[in-house]
């Protein structure tokens, strides 16, 4: 059956978030619909509203949820009513170049809900990123579900399906932290701790927390930073070449999408090291860096889109290590909010006051 729910609704380009009333078709083929029972509040939710992303109004936000599978369509055997999930973007589609080459976290034909959602009046949504999930019931494809160690709380659960694991996927995917490697964030918001803490988990020897907002900072060390600069009271490449020894850090992640922190991730880094962008640029930025460096730095320049996860894969491994004590998902929770506070959630997220503001259902 159809059901009802209230969930939250960018209506039109700029104006606040509202709860509306929404319609969610009963799964069909290759479908699960999922009582949410936390979904985070990030950036990509407030760029919808924006504008930023496309004009396909209105939008249903919210993406970074877990939740409990609720019914699936005929097909769908890998959950099952009861599993406990979370919800993610990248349900790869197995037949695209990517996949066929064995590289599905580059998925180029991703997989989403074939039925829509829609308000009363039965205008489609367009949910965030493939999911909506700031109501109580979503629908989603079965393969942007993906169960998980049902003991793990909700709230930080859910923030594995974006920012925390694009962070965290960030340095241990795309950069390949290891062991005793030098590691430098710069940005450290939900995405750069998530970077912090994957870089801790992979073994990292030293790891530099770049940011220039104090409170970033603070809790910067409490992910793993070994050290910390404030790159409006000194000079982030300078430090971390002092830091080290005169060298640059092995692996440095841009959490930002900015071509001055791009430019300094480029100086920061070792000969033949890494830089990783995983911040996001807007269209109209331009970076302009010395050719001759380019290549006679050596390494790699490389991008991370959603940290270059495989769900499947990274989502039950990274939730037993959580479990187990040794992945702190729970400092991501600044706090938890009712589902009609997510515009609130918005200007403090824009204050720089919360990692994550995480809607709660009961
Ligand atoms: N130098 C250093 N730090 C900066 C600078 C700067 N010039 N400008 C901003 N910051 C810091 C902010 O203080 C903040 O702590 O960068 C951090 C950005 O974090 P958030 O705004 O919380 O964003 P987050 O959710 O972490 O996402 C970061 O990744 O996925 C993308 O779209 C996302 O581009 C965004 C980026
Ligand atoms: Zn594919
Ligand atoms: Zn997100």
């Amino acid at each position: 059956m159809v059901a009802e729910v209230q969930g939250i609704v960018s209506l039109e380009k700029g104006a606040p978030v509202s709860l509306e009333t929404m319609l969610v078709p009963d799964p069909g083929p290759g479908e699960a619909r999922v009582a949410v029972k936390a979904c985070g509040v990030c950036h990509t939710d407030l760029h919808y509203r924006e504008g930023g992303i496309t004009d396909d109004y209105p939008f249903f936000l919210g993406h970074e949820a877990a939740g409990i599978v609720e019914s699936v369509g005929p097909d769908v055997t890998k959950i099952a009513p009861g599993d406990f999930v979370i919800l993610n973007w990248r349900a790869i589609c197995g037949d695209c170049r990517a996949c066929d080459r064995g590289r599905p976290w580059y998925c180029f034909a991703t997989h989403n809900a074939t039925q829509k959602m829609s308000l009363a009046d039965g205008t489609e949504l367009s949910p965030a990123l493939g999911i909506g999930a700031f109501a109580e019931l979503t629908l989603v494809a079965a393969g942007q579900a993906t169960k998980v160690d049902s003991r793990a709380r909700p709230e930080a659960a859910g923030l594995l399906g974006c920012g925390v694991m694009a962070g965290i996927g960030a340095a241990i995917n795309t950069g390949g932290v290891g062991r005793g490697d030098s590691v430098a964030v710069i940005g450290c918001g939900g995405v750069g701790s998530g970077s912090i803490v994957g870089s801790a988990l992979a073994g990292a020897g030293t790891i530099i927390a770049v940011d220039i907002d104090d409170r970033k900072l603070e809790w910067a060390e409490g992910f793993g930073a070994t050290h910390t600069i404030n790159s409006r009271n000194e000079d982030p490449v300078e430090r971390i070449r002092e830091i080290t020894g005169g060298n640059g850090a092995d692996v440095v992640v841009e959490a930002i999408g900015l071509p001055e922190t791009y430019e300094q991730a480029f100086y920061a880094r070792d000969l033949a090291g890494v830089v990783v962008l995983v911040g996001v640029p807007t269209p109209d930025m331009k970076i302009e860096l010395p050719f001759i460096e380019v290549f006679g730095r050596g390494g790699a320049l490389k991008s991370s889109w959603y940290g270059d996860c495989l769900p499947e894969r990274d989502f039950p491994m990274l939730i037993d290590l959580y479990l187990q004590g040794r992945l702190d998902l729970d400092g991501f929770v600044s706090e938890t909010i009712g589902v009609g506070e997510v515009e609130d959630a918005f200007h403090r997220m824009e204050r720089g006051e919360v990692l994550r503001s995480v809607v709660v259902f009961d």
